[in-house]
């Protein structure tokens, strides 16, 4: 029998209530709705501020609604991926704390950091395992609590990020729909534009590590940001190119939200008309290796079973792909 596909068969979230509004960030830092709308197009984002409470609850919280949503038994999870880069502990991974959460005992897993880059390195590498024959039931979730390193006295990188987490289930399928092709790239020359100075065996954590303010996000954000445009692009476009679609073949681009003009960009490039481009920016913020799975969350009832999506994602690293899959599902409204 022909090797099976990959298909998404469930989407699951959470996002913690807290809004950080542009105007109450404009009170922290010298900045302005205006600004933040038009270089970025964000206008609010959500924060986790109990304390106590880190990505991991974030990412259970999503597990348990995906399996909730899926109607699966957390028994019936072979593995579980959790992309982050703001896991609750350097170890163990949180993986282990999310599968915990949720009642996911006696599964594989592992947790995988590719930057905002997260999600599409993830998909890919779940994937395999399913194509494989190896597993039935894999649960893929990005989780991210950005707050935890973002530096709120530093108006050039707090005003981009949020915190939520979202997952999806994916299953073997023999009808063509599920995952076709992608493309998945890095190029280390990126690590210096865009990571946290101290707090890994580089440069453990001492007090001057904290009094310079190394333990945050640190972005050089026009050489990120003309990196993002190019390459989110190019992947874009060659992943059309090489399974021959035409913009009127693809339904729907599903980008990592980190900067409106880099998603606008990257849809122009492929001929798409911005209606066919999913955008929730606005409302979160930059979640990293959450924002595509939030997209096909808050999207999934207007996605029709064997719909063309294209996911894009650039980040640290840096990293950056595409993923060309055929959507798996209808949803009864
Ligand atoms: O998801 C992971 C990958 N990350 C990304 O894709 C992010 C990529 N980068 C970007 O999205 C953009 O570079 C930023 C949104 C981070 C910055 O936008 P920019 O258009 O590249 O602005 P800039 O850094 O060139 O700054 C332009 C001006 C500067 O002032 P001067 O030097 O021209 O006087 C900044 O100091 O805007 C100033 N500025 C601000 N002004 C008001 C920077 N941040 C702010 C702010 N409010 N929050």
């Amino acid at each position: 029998m022909e090797k099976p596909k990959a298909v998404i068969t469930g989407v699951g979230a959470y996002y913690p209530e807290y809004i950080l509004t542009n105007e109450e960030l404009s009170h922290m830092v010298d900045t302005t709705d205006e600004w933040i709308m038009t270089r970025v197009g964000i206008r609010e984002r959500r924060i986790l501020r109990e304390p106590g409470k880190g990505s991991a609850f974030l990412g259970g919280k999503a597990v348990e609604d995906l399996l909730r949503k899926t109607g699966t038994r957390p028994e019936e999870i072979d593995l579980l991926i959790c992309c982050t880069v703001t896991p609750d502990m350097h170890f163990p991974a949180n993986g282990n704390f999310i599968a915990e959460m949720a009642g996911i005992n006696n599964a594989f897993n592992f947790d995988l950091n590719a930057g905002c880059s997260g999600f599409v390195y993830g998909l890919i590498t779940a994937a395999q395992f399913v194509e494989n024959g190896h597993y039935k039931k894999v649960v893929l979730v990005g989780a991210e609590k950005m707050s935890a390193i973002t530096d709120y006295t530093d108006r050039t990188t707090c005003p981009l990020f949020g915190d939520a987490a979202a997952a999806v289930l994916l299953e073997p399928s023999h009808e063509g729909v599920g995952m076709i092709d992608h493309i998945a790239r890095s190029d280390g020359f990126g690590g210096k534009y865009l990571h946290m100075k101290a707090g890994g065996s580089l440069k453990p954590p001492s007090f001057e590590t904290v009094a310079a303010r190394e333990h945050f996000i640190y972005q050089e954000g026009k050489v990120v940001f003309k990196n993002a445009v190019s390459n989110m692009a190019d992947v874009s476009v060659e992943i059309m190119q090489r399974n021959n679609l035409t913009a009127d073949d693809v339904a729907w681009l599903v980008p990592h939200q980190a900067n409106m003009r880099i998603i606008t960009a990257t849809g122009e490039r492929m001929g798409l008309p911005a209606s066919k481009v999913m955008v929730n920016i606005q409302r979160y913020g930059n979640t990293t290796s959450a924002t595509i799975p939030l997209c096909l969350y808050e999207w999934e009832k207007q996605l029709k079973k064997g719909d063309n999506l294209i996911l894009a994602a650039f980040g640290a690293g840096f990293t950056w792909g595409a993923i060309y899959l055929k959507w798996g599902y209808n949803t009864e409204i």
